[in-house]
């Protein structure tokens, strides 16, 4: 059974199919790609596991395929590998009637999702989301871009993809650090806005460690319903949307300090999930007792909890590159309760600072 969650944005609508065995499906592809030329944007991992398999699918509808494969890795994803496409698509003589296909996590689909948007001001492109995090989160919703040397996500820009095929079956090879770090961002959706799937997840974690196919779908759809909701209310982040950084300011800045690649984006934001909730304690909007579940669920997704040896200042400096700073002054995403994220620049600094200095949580 393949489900379908529509994300409404007007003429930039797209449905979002949940499902095993996908890859194959030509007609699912045929229905989003109307470009006889496609490139089919992956990486040096990924490409061994499934783009045979893929180029056969399209191939069988009668495609042209234009293979590029990128090195993996978080520390790739600049400006340098973004060339790469471009070179690959102009030697090509591609033109605007091509369709790119990101078939990979988030880095791939974050970068092939802004070459999509600046090549020739903007062609048509799927995401094919191949780990757990890019299925639940960086797939949906249309934020493309690289890192740049000083900042996470720093240049980039919103451009929505014309469907997203999340095939659970791409899961089973994914390495176990990849899926915890892709649980972190499902976690994030049970404490923002969502305390019943918080509480499904503390009730099947061990399952959804395990692999089981059923757990696994639900988890991505009941993540996917979330960020759809969010993102229609608020495509271009100007005000509720930002909730989805839960963690992100502290976890960015973790990234960003120790060089990229060195812990997993999700693995970053679990840690930063966990200094804000432990923040939203100090500030007396989290009891402790809703702290230690958090804590605790984190924990059982195999992710760490304590972060890398930074300063306290270098913290703080990383933290003010943030996207959501405001006359200086960091904006973070906050718990009020298990369920309910508030944006604020309204927690005290001292306290901030007893986060920032702790070692141990
Ligand atoms: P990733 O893209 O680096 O993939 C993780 C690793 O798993 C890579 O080595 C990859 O080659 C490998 N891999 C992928 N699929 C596989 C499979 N099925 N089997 C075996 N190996 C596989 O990392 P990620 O966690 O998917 O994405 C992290 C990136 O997503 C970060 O750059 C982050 O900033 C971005 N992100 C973007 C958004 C957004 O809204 N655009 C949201 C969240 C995160
Ligand atoms: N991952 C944050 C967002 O899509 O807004």
């Amino acid at each position: 059974m393949t489900e379908t969650i529509n994300i409404n944005l007007g003429k930039r609508s797209y449905p979002i199919y949940v499902g095993e065995h996908l890859l194959t499906n030509g007609d699912l592809f045929e229905k989003h790609i109307s470009n006889k030329k496609v490139a089919i944007v992956t990486n040096e991992t990924i490409s061994p596991l499934y783009l045979q398999k893929i180029s056969k699918t399209f191939k069988d509808i009668n495609k042209e395929i234009i293979p590029i494969i990128l090195p993996d890795g978080e520390a790739f994803k600049n400006f340098e590998t973004l060339n790469l496409i471009y070179d690959e698509l102009l030697k090509n003589r591609a033109n605007r009637q091509i369709s790119l296909v990101a078939l990979g996590g988030g880095v791939v689909g974050d970068i092939t999702g802004f070459a999509a948007a600046t090549f020739m001001r903007g062609v048509d492109f799927i995401q094919i989301p191949t780990t757990l995090l890019s299925q639940v989160d960086s797939s949906v919703g249309g934020k493309t871009g690289i890192n740049h040397q000083l900042g996470k996500n720093m240049i980039g820009a919103f451009y929505q993809p014309k469907c997203v095929i999340a095939d659970i079956s791409l899961l089973a090879t994914l390495p176990d650090n990849h899926l915890s770090a892709g649980l972190a961002e499902v976690i994030k959706y049970g404490l923002i806005r969502d305390f019943s799937f918080f509480e499904w997840l503390e009730k099947n974690i061990n399952g959804i460690m395990k692999r089981d196919s059923k757990l696994l779908i639900n988890a991505v759809i009941c993540s996917c319903k979330n960020k759809a909701d969010i993102v229609e209310s608020d495509e271009f982040e100007s005000n509720i949307r930002a909730i989805l950084n839960l963690g992100h300011t502290f976890g960015h800045a973790i990234e960003t300090a120790t060089g990229y690649g060195k812990w997993l984006h999700g693995e970053a934001i679990g840690i930063g999930m966990v200094m804000a909730a432990h923040l939203s304690e100090q500030m007396g909007w989290l009891k402790k007792e809703e702290y230690q579940r958090i804590k605790s669920l984190i924990v059982s997704s195999n992710l760490p909890i304590n972060p890398p040896e930074i300063s306290k200042k270098d913290f703080l400096d990383l933290m003010q590159l943030d996207k959501k700073t405001k006359d200086d002054q960091i904006n973070l995403v906050l718990q009020q309760g298990i369920g309910k994220a508030i944006l604020t620049s309204d927690y005290d600094e001292e306290k901030l600072h007893n986060t920032l200095l702790k070692k141990s949580f």
